[in-house]
């Protein structure tokens, strides 16, 4: 498998970033997973635009769309016998460059990196964790995929410590917020909503569509209410698609999947392979 590091394909086991690249030290950096379906990405539009908002919000020089195409298209073409027709996921990230030892960040230009790998199969149903800590809604990073995962990292470990698949959060105000690499959609008195982006979640890909393709809402949804009255829920991402959750902190749901989540996992399946760039 071959990796794009700043223009050049190298071997994936061999591709290096400089020590003191700042997305190595601090975590300064933005990033995108595209899914590959039989070769192709999907959604790349949306998913580069969210780049090029990630990256301004900050301050970081992203390549422009038109090179990121470039550079896809490149990777894909070079790994193509080893990712085949399976799903596969397209990792592109953009850091603030080797800089200095600190949070400052110097004067070197960004480090680009894309690369792929299969994506591995999802079980039909999930378990969820909620998490004892917050998301922060009214953070500098909110609505900004960053490489600053160990909030993330740190909650999913929680939460495979008690048999679930991904971590859920509340925000500050105790709203349902996001999983670590997920959205989350639930159905509540009949109706699927979702947590509105100014209660802090990424404005996922997956989630966009789905707002597009289906009946659901964006509501703010106090967590214990959610807990308490939820009749169905679903993880949203890029890898999976829409994932039926089955029971959340050890306490099952009452469907899995409930007739609106097989309702949006159809129609997303439809939709989606109806074109690559919806
Ligand atoms: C924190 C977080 N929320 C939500 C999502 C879902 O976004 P998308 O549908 O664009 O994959 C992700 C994706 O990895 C994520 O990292």
């Amino acid at each position: 498998m071959k990796t794009w590091v700043d223009g050049a394909l190298v071997d994936a086991a061999r591709a290096k970033v400089a020590a003191d690249d700042h997305g190595f030290t601090v975590g300064d950096g933005v990033f995108e997973t595209v899914k590959v379906v039989g070769g192709r990405p999907f959604a790349l539009t949306r998913h580069l635009d969210r780049l090029h908002a990630s990256a301004r919000a900050l301050d970081l020089a992203a390549p422009s769309a038109e090179a990121l195409r470039l550079a896809v298209a490149e990777l894909l073409a070079a790994n193509a016998a080893e990712l085949g027709d399976a799903p596969a996921r397209l990792r592109v990230t953009v850091t603030g460059g080797p800089s200095p030892l600190g949070s400052a960040r110097g004067t070197a230009p960004p480090t680009v990196v894309l690369a792929t790998a299969p994506i591995a199969p999802w079980p039909g149903e999930v378990d969820v964790a909620v998490v004892p800590w917050r998301r922060n809604e009214h953070g500098a990073l909110v609505g900004v995929k960053s490489t600053s995962y160990a909030e993330n990292v740190r909650a999913l470990a929680y939460a495979a410590q008690r048999g679930a698949a991904e971590a859920v959060f509340a925000n500050t105000a105790g709203e349902l917020c996001e999983g670590t690499g997920s959205n989350v959609f639930v159905g509540l008195g009949g109706r699927l909503v979702t947590p509105p982006l100014a209660g802090g979640c990424l404005p996922g890909v997956t989630r966009a569509l789905l707002l597009e393709w289906t009946d659901a809402r964006e509501v703010d949804e106090p967590l214990a209410d959610v807990l308490d009255n939820a009749s169905e829920a679903f993880l949203a991402s890029t890898t999976r698609d829409v994932l039926p959750v089955r029971a959340v902190d050890g306490r099952a749901l009452p469907a899995a999947p409930g007739p609106l989540t097989r309702a949006a996992a159809a129609v997303f399946a439809r939709r989606s392979a109806a074109g690559d760039d919806p």
